[in-house]
């Protein structure tokens, strides 16, 4: 089964759909109760618009505001519960905003949602993608974090300070560093235990997060119908994180980035240990979580003797 953020739109409504149709059962992270209903009837009427889908429970939904700590592990609990195996994680939420905005917990939010988040969700799941990973097993569980081809090529933590001289486009590229950082220090930690973890550039897509970035009036009258031209539609910019997270071609490979469906170059400082260490800390001392501490299955473990 897999699980994903972010699927009421764009890219990640496409990767919905398209793990449903590779045999996935999806359930769907939704903002709200009324989302998560909302997109499940969209998800299955897009999947099978016949009166009797054929399959009729290829999708559910729990509620988090990905904004909000608590949410999130609440939301991961009912997960565990339901999905005791988790086969794929897929952290597709995003948000991008021009002006500078806090969440109820008083967080930058683009940094609450596009960084926060995915390191709160992967570190609650990680006992189901654990149970679904243990090596010889016969099965494998995969995690794939929606970074971006905007990812910063420096890092700059004061990115999400503000409201002096804050810039949504800094802060949206920082995180997107942020989540090459995590995903690489993690596949470090996770190497052996068969739970595997890459991030992809989709490409440019006109969603909804896209628009964010563009001002109103006259430039995003003009922009609009330019960027729809040159970009891909969601559908196509979900088939990179479609790859990544079902292609036989990629069982195994972790710690990689991914972009236009093939592995690609991500900026050195995704690279560097003493930035991925660095931040793992700085987000440790933020919410209190360690990406690290997961206890993990041993490879080939030795049969217990009394
Ligand atoms: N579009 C591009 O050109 C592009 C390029 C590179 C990378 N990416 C990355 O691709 C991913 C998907 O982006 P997209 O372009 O498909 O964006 P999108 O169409 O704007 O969709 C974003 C999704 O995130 C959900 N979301 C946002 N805030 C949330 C919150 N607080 N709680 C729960 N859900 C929340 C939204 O929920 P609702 O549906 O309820 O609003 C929506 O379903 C992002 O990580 C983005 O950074 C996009």
């Amino acid at each position: 089964m897999a699980v994903i953020t972010g699927a009421g739109q764009g890219i990640g409504r496409h990767t919905a759909l398209g793990l449903a149709r590779a045999g996935f059962h999806v359930a769907v992270v939704a903002r709200s109760a009324e989302r998560g209903r909302e997109t499940v009837a969209d998800l299955a009427q897009a999947l099978d618009p016949s009166p009797q889908p054929a399959l009729p429970a290829a999708f559910s939904w729990v509620a988090a505001d990905l904004a909000l700590g608590d949410a999130i592990r609440d939301a991961a609990g009912t997960l565990l519960v339901r999905h005791p195996r988790i086969h794929l994680l897929v952290n597709n939420a995003g948000v991008a905003s021009r002006d500078y905005r806090v969440t109820p917990e008083g967080r930058e939010r683009t940094l609450a949602v596009n960084h926060l988040a995915p390191v709160r969700l992967t570190h609650h799941l990680m006992p189901g993608l654990v149970a679904a990973g243990t090596p010889g097993s016969g099965e494998s569980a995969r995690i794939v974090i929606l970074s971006s081809g905007a990812h910063a090529k420096r890092l700059d933590l004061t990115a999400f300070e503000g409201p002096r001289g804050y810039s949504g486009l800094h802060a949206y590229a920082q995180s997107k560093l942020l989540n090459l950082l995590h995903t690489f220090d993690l596949a470090e930690h996770l190497r052996g235990s068969g739970i595997t973890v890459n991030a992809v550039h989709p490409g440019l897509a006109p969603t909804g997060l896209l628009m964010d970035f563009l001002p109103s009036g006259i430039i995003r009258r003009t922009l609009s119908p330019i960027l729809r031209m040159v970009a891909r539609s969601p559908e196509q910019g979900a088939r990179t994180p479609l790859h990544v997270a079902t292609s036989p071609e990629v069982a195994g490979t972790t710690g990689g980035y991914f972009a236009k469906e093939a592995p690609a170059d991500p900026a050195a400082a995704a690279l560097e240990r003493e930035n991925q260490e660095g931040v793992r800390r700085w987000t440790e001392n933020l919410i209190g979580v360690d990406w690290r501490a997961t206890p993990l299955p041993e490879e080939d473990p030795q049969p217990q003797r009394d």
